[in-house]
């Protein structure tokens, strides 16, 4: 019976558990999200009504076109090079990179000199990106490490949220790892707290008894190479839900826009954590990188003009995209909504200054 209502991925996953042992949540999220058979990000169509999840591109256009006079605020910095690389992590369904072309196009020079460069892993986005961005000839990658040399501007919205973690848990007699076990009794996964010898390399030393500390090795050494590049020229805006420090247990799973058991089902909805903006500043501080932020999204993109760019494109819109328009603006920054669990945190080469947005 239990073997009937396992998924493939399940069942992989439970013969690797009986054959191993209980497993790194990070080994779990990397197989629910990345399997190259079964994992979610392989198959999934996430974002929109239909899907998952929505996100900021996906709710105005005004967020894609600040973020893009960020990158034109960075390009003039480093002295307008041409070519530019523009690369963008994790791009959905291209809707960001478009308002980003469309808006760079007012800049003089800028537009001619982006040569597009896609990071993703996902068929059917990657086809949505192909019919939405086809005519600025993008290049596509699997990962960043293959985006060639050259001065470089990157943008990453809701993608590092994806990356996998570990999860500590200090506990009266020490600290112990969170760990995926199978009750073969009940057909679940669920967790298990294996002890540890030492304390985990960065956990909190003032961590309350009983809270659980998250770590992502992958955001890291991904900010890390991040961070190497913009040292030879270039800037990086990283945008995501998190905070600092990774103190608490923020492993969430959605599914068709509701909350759904992370544990249940690997591969059939998203699994996400919040970003540790102090984490990921650190690791690129260890390169030599200027780190700005991290910003609430609300009061970064306010800095960026928002509130002009609302009035502007308010003052030739119909009653209902009037109403599109005030509602996108609220969801982006409200602080319930967008505007303060979403951050955004800049990593720059340090001679190009203070970028546009942090004050
Ligand atoms: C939450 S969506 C965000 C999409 C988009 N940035 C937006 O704001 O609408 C995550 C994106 O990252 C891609 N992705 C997730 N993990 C990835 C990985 N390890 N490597 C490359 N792409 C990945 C997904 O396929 C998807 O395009």
């Amino acid at each position: 019976l239990v073997e009937a209502r396992l998924s493939g991925l399940a069942q992989r996953l439970r013969h690797k558990i009986e054959a191993e042992g209980p497993i790194g949540l990070d080994d779990f999220m990397r197989a629910a999200l990345l399997d190259s058979e079964f994992g979610y990000y392989r198959h999934a169509d996430p974002i929109g009504r239909g899907g998952d999840f929505t996100t900021a591109p996906e709710i105005s256009q005004m967020f894609g076109e600040l973020v893009a006079l960020w990158c034109a605020d960075r390009w003039l910095a480093m002295g307008k090079p041409d070519p530019v690389l523009l690369v963008e992590l994790g791009p959905g369904r291209g809707v960001l990179a478009a308002d980003m072309l469309r808006t760079a196009a007012s800049i003089p020079g800028f537009r001619k000199a982006i040569r597009l460069h896609l990071i993703e892993v996902n068929p059917r986005l990657a086809a949505a990106q192909r019919s939405r961005l086809g005519e600025a000839e993008p290049c596509w990658h699997e990962c960043f490490a293959t985006v060639p040399a050259g001065p470089l501007l990157l943008v990453a919205n809701e993608f590092f949220d994806a990356l996998p973690i570990r999860q500590f848990e200090r506990t009266e007699a020490g600290w112990s790892e969170r760990r995926i076990a199978f009750d073969a009794a009940s057909g679940e996964f669920r967790f298990v707290c294996s002890p540890l010898r030492e304390p985990p390399p960065g956990a909190p030393a003032d961590c309350p008894t009983g809270r659980v500390f998250e770590q992502s090795a992958a955001a890291a050494e991904l900010v890390g190479a991040i961070a190497r590049r913009v040292m030879a020229g270039g800037a990086g805006l990283l945008i995501d839900y998190g905070g600092e420090g990774g103190v608490g247990d923020s492993l969430q799973a959605v599914r068709r826009h509701r909350a759904a058991s992370p544990l249940a089902a690997p591969g059939q909805s998203d699994l996400s954590a919040h970003v540790d903006f102090a984490a990921l500043g650190r690791a690129a501080r260890a390169e030599g990188a200027a780190v700005f932020g991290p910003a609430p999204q609300g009061v970064f993109l306010a800095a960026l003009g928002l509130e002009k760019r609302l009035q502007t494109l308010s003052a030739r819109a119909s009653p209902e995209v009037l109403r599109e328009l005030l509602l996108g603006a609220y969801r982006l920054t409200d602080r319930r909504q967008m505007g303060e669990l979403f951050k955004a945190l800049a990593i720059s080469s340090p001679e190009l200054g203070s970028p546009a947005g942090f004050s």
